[in-house]
């Protein structure tokens, strides 16, 4: 098939490499001429592993290529998601002018059938609101009075993956979505998916939307469920890692996203809580829950402060070092990361900010005033009262904890994220701090 990926982000460029993976012909549109000019080069605008790759052997086969025109991309595709940005505004709401103004393009180039999909996250209703935009901007040859004559469908088919292990999610997803109001189509999405062997579910398309909706704010609410109980675990002596297992062992509840830590961050969930929100106020719901979701979301980051302080003392005049940038691991992603406003609310208590993270330094140095950027996790511990573990990367594991310690004016860690054994480095001398864990190591 012949498809056209309007907006090449995360989601966008993902879904248009795997598309064409999979064997169709593929354009990625942007309307950020830099961007364009770096994928025609080869050159990767995010980092996301398998990525690159895929991307240059797809483009080798002639089933990708770039473009900065939505125009040209449209009139060579049949099918044309839409993966463009859908921000939030300051009152929560999503920003959806990219898609209107995305919309608005499509029509004015159509000159035969297309099937518009909405990829990115966007209230219930987007779908109705995109078909609107197309039918009042087509070209004046395709209306007769109110009768439109070009036949057009707009569907919704949501993205699952997640950032650091996108291609694999993408090629592997538990469900894949069609939210469609003709038979023709879902025919074609099936067509587009026939080589992805997993459960596929049809709705209509507000039913999507709010699968979509529903997905990601469940998946907070689990964070911010056992990030509570991380907090009442310190209080009475429980350890949150035993207690998420014993509740995940239950097949009802499951496991996963039940890692207790600094707070979940990224581009999606707190925007998308955020947008689902204000969605359901609009509606006339007081979705109360969803808003205590994103206030504990908030509080688990001042309260882990607090812990440091509690342990350091004062936090004013401190060294520390920051282990892990990232929203988290195996992306350059630092959108609403918990180490940046964790930063900002030590370096505005006065302590002095170290900082290593292997794939995400450049992007932060743009928003991060202040801080030494080190080359490892040695120079980011050296001479430091303390470090943070913030974004659990494989690679802190493999430290040398014994150079750390030397280098260190207190050898003491707090890890954010759980991530490293306790046990192994109480022998060394460190005081250990996790979430949740009760007051142990
Ligand atoms: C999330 C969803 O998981 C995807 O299904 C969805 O497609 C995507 O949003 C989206 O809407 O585009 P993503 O934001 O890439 O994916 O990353 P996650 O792995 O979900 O992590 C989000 C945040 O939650 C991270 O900061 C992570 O550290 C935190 N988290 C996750 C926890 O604090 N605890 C957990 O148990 C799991």
């Amino acid at each position: 098939m012949n498809i056209a990926i309007v907006g090449s982000g995360y989601v966008g460029l993902v879904s248009g490499v795997c598309l064409a993976s999979i064997g169709h012909r593929v354009i990625c549109v942007d309307n950020n001429p830099e961007k364009i000019k770096k994928l025609k080069k080869g050159e990767m605008p995010i980092y996301e592993p398998g990525l690159r790759e895929l991307m240059h052997e797809c483009v080798k086969k002639k089933r990708l290529s770039f473009s900065g025109s939505i125009a040209q991309a449209a009139s060579q595709s049949e099918v044309i998601f839409l993966a463009v940005p859908t921000p939030s505004k300051p009152n929560g709401d999503a920003d959806l002018t990219f898609i209107e103004n995305v919309a608005r393009e499509i029509a004015k180039s159509m000159d035969s059938y297309k099937l518009i999909v909405e990829k990115s996250t966007v209230p219930a209703e987007t779908g109705q609101k995109i078909r609107r935009t197309i039918q009042l901007n087509l070209p004046a040859k395709y209306k007769k009075g109110h009768k439109i004559l070009l036949d057009f469908d707009v569907a919704s088919n949501p993205e699952f993956l997640k950032e650091g292990s996108a291609v694999y999610d993408f090629m592997n997803p538990d469900r894949v979505v069609f939210g469609v109001e003709s038979k023709k189509a879902e025919g074609i999405l099936r067509e587009i998916y026939k080589p992805i062997k997993t459960k596929i579910l049809v709705t209509n398309t507000a039913s999507a939307e709010m699968i979509k909706h529903a997905s990601n704010s469940f998946l907070a609410t689990k964070i911010s469920f056992i990030n509570a109980i991380a907090q009442i675990c310190d209080r009475v002596g429980a350890d949150v890692l035993n207690v998420a297992e014993g509740m995940g062992l239950d097949k009802r509840i499951g496991r996963q996203f039940l890692n207790a830590g600094v707070g979940y961050g990224g581009s999606c969930f707190p925007k998308d809580v955020d947008a689902f929100v204000r969605l359901s106020e609009k509606s006339g719901y007081d979705f109360a829950l969803l808003k205590n979701v994103r206030a504990i979301n908030e509080e688990q980051k001042q309260w882990f402060v607090r812990l440091i302080e509690e342990k350091l003392w004062n936090i004013k005049d401190k060294t520390i070092g920051i282990w892990g940038l990232a929203f988290k691991p195996n992306t350059d992603d630092i959108r609403n990361a918990a180490a940046i406003d964790i930063i900002k609310i030590l370096q505005a208590e006065g302590a002095t900010v170290k900082a290593y993270d292997p794939k995400a330094m450049d992007v932060a140095k743009s928003v991060l005033k202040g801080v030494k950027f080190c080359v490892d996790p040695y120079e980011a511990a050296e001479d430091c009262d303390c470090v943070l573990l913030l974004t659990e990367w494989e690679e802190f594991k493999n430290v040398n904890f014994q150079q750390v310690r030397d280098s260190m004016r207190q050898a003491v860690i707090f890890d954010g994220r759980n991530f490293l054994d306790g046990r192994q480095l109480a022998p060394l001398g460190f005081e250990f701090f996790g979430v949740g864990r009760g007051g142990k190591t």
